[in-house]
């Protein structure tokens, strides 16, 4: 299982600090959660925080975009040090062009899909991308309650991606925990994104070790 820790829930007054303690840690990735205060009623941060992760960061770096219009940001978050980027179904009126803009800037391309979006929505895309981010909160803020439905689409996507050949990683966004990792596994998904759980533990390095060993 690649786990992926949520920047957004670290001590930005400490980032480098929390940066390395990911470098360290069993994690494989770093989630970035982009957030516009349109697509979302959030906003967290863009391209100067983005520079500074991808200076101390040395694994994978997992942008998500919770923005709208993405197509118009996806050069430059590529220029900033994104590995993967993932944008969202209901904010692409031309998903596929987006898709295919990622992918010529040789990173790897995902879809994120909110709790209401039936996984049927990417039957003409799955074959095209490296990753689905499933979210399994309503996207936003860290700290909620995972959505139970979820179980239900992981089957259901892990389905749709053997039928149509395709290599998508499937990503759980939101709300993970000890308890529900190894259920996450068990239905199908190969990537879980945590925030809450990692950075709210008293010991962070511990907490990414023990959601390792869950899903081992
Ligand atoms: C939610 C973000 C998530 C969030 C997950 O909008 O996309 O990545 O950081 O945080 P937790 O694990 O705390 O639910
Ligand atoms: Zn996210």
């Amino acid at each position: 299982m690649i786990i992926a820790p949520s920047v957004l829930s670290a001590d930005f007054g400490n980032l480098q600090r929390d940066i390395e303690m990911i470098n360290s840690s069993e994690a494989d990735w770093f989630h970035v959660d982009v957030m516009d205060g349109v697509f979302v009623p959030n906003i967290s941060f863009g391209f100067p925080v983005l520079k500074q992760i991808k200076k101390h960061a040395k694994k994978t770096i997992d942008v998500h975009l919770m923005i709208v219009d993405p197509q118009r940001y996806i050069d430059e978050f590529c220029v900033q040090g994104a590995d993967i980027i993932s944008v969202h179904i209901e904010a692409c009126t031309h998903l596929h062009r987006a898709i295919q803009q990622i992918k010529s800037l040789n990173i790897k391309a995902g879809v994120a899909i909110n709790p209401h979006t039936p996984i049927s929505a990417l039957e003409d895309i799955i074959a095209e991308i490296d990753l689905v981010c499933l979210m399994s909160v309503n996207p936003g803020f860290g700290g909620q309650k995972f959505i139970h439905n979820t179980y239900k689409k992981v089957s259901q996507l892990k389905e749709l991606i053997i039928k149509s050949n395709s290599s998508a990683l499937i990503e759980i966004d939101g709300g993970v925990d000890f308890e529900n990792a190894a259920l996450l596994k068990q239905a199908g998904a190969d990537v879980l994104v945590a925030g809450n759980t990692v950075f709210s533990h008293p010991s962070p390095p511990e907490a990414i070790a023990l959601l390792k060993s869950k899903t081992a």
